[in-house]
């Protein structure tokens, strides 16, 4: 039996037929599709520039050095991928790890305001499976404070608070196109970004300090063997493969995230009459993407591992990070944060799920309450 996955990429023939023109042309590196996705994905999320990377950790590593962290402490949650967290650290400042929602797992604008010292440069924010932050409580504490607002949209592709895109609200916003993301190119990043100096910054920054990039290079008469190095930058840049996947992904995202939409209303209509299942939330001032849905129970593991026998894949986003080793200097009892992860468990979600196989899952769980 095949285990139904978690997370799938959702592709067909039009992202295959969009990889023949890097391939026949030859131009596979930093080149003419990357500066297309990028112009695209400004102007889908509303910014005046964006700047295409090799992953949203790197999205995340750039955003936090132009927003001037180093030296300082960063405001950041314990529940999100590592990377968000690894970012602070690769920067030289120390995350100061602020509790969470206990519905929607979002860092708590309340905890975030008793943190907040002299040292505090930034608050990163992640839209937890999507779902926005509270995003005008945070952006209100950042202005009094002087604070940079850094938006880790890696689940949020598409998303919005009040009506406005996910990744367009705090100082600078990261978006990640690994894989199993909404808009899945494989590996991918992005930054979306108002200021023109930043977009300059980061342009630079993502490959090498090198002032000049090899398309820019390329679209002069005679290709210029000159550039200039002004700082030590990182490999870090996009290339023309996966942006040929994100123009189909981008042309599709609203689509592909509405099926999700319906797949969600699904799943709640069936587990709301389930006293032992908490079904995810979504506040009056989101629209969330809808990258994962995650439900609350006891007995999680024992559940986990009764999925797997029934041939369904399940996972636990995430464990919370201020818990992990590598941590342990920055560690604080964050209540919420420690009880809540026990109970939480993904269950399938992407867009090519077929309505037997979500009659099976929703089945399925169902079942389990004989189990306990
Ligand atoms: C919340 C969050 N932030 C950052 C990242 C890092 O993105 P990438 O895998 O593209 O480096 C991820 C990816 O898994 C993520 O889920």
């Amino acid at each position: 039996m095949d285990m139904i996955p978690v997370f799938k990429p959702s592709y067909d023939d039009e992202e295959l037929e969009a990889l023949r023109e890097p391939f026949s042309s030859g131009w596979i590196g930093l080149g003419p599709k990357t500066h297309e996705f990028e112009k695209q994905f400004a102007r889908f999320i509303g910014t005046k520039y964006a700047v295409g990377l090799n992953s949203g950790t790197a999205a995340l590593h750039l955003a936090m050095q132009v927003m001037g962290v180093s030296g300082g402490e960063v405001i950041t949650t314990p529940i999100t991928f590592v990377s968000t967290n690894h970012a602070i650290l690769y920067n030289h400042a120390a995350p100061v790890f602020a509790d969470v929602e206990a519905d929607t797992l979002n860092i708590d604008p309340l905890e975030i305001e008793k943190l907040i010292t002299k040292n505090t440069k930034a608050i990163v924010v992640v839209h937890y499976g999507g779902h926005a932050c509270l995003m005008s409580a945070i952006m209100d504490l950042a202005r009094k404070h002087r604070l940079k607002v850094i938006e880790d949209c890696a689940h949020a592709c598409g998303g919005s608070y009040n009506g406005q895109p996910s990744g367009s609200i705090g100082d600078i916003g990261c978006f990640s196109f690994h894989a199993v993301k909404n808009l899945a190119c494989g590996e991918g990043g992005m930054i979306t970004v108002n200021d023109e100096g930043l977009d300059t910054q980061l342009r630079s920054l993502r490959w090498l300090g090198i002032t000049k990039d090899t398309w820019d290079r390329a679209k002069t008469k005679n290709y210029s063997w000159f550039y200039n190095v002004e700082e030590v930058g990182y490999k870090a840049h996009m290339n023309d493969i996966p942006a040929a996947l994100g123009l189909v992904q981008l042309k599709k995202l609203d689509r592909l995230n509405e099926r999700r939409r319906q797949i969600v209303k699904q799943y709640n209509m069936a587990f709301s009459a389930a006293a032992w299942i908490t079904i995810p939330v979504e506040k009056s001032y989101t629209r969330s993407a809808s990258h994962n849905y995650v439900i609350k129970l006891e007995q999680r593991d024992k559940f986990v591992q009764y999925m797997a026998d029934k041939g369904i894949s399940t996972g636990v986003h995430y464990y919370p990070n201020h818990l992990y080793p590598v941590y342990k200097p920055y560690y604080r009892k964050l209540p919420v944060a420690e009880s809540i992860w026990q109970k939480i468990v993904t269950l399938p979600l992407f867009p090519d799920l077929t309505p037997s196989q979500i009659d099976y899952i929703i089945e399925t769980v169902l079942a389990f309450s004989q189990k306990i």
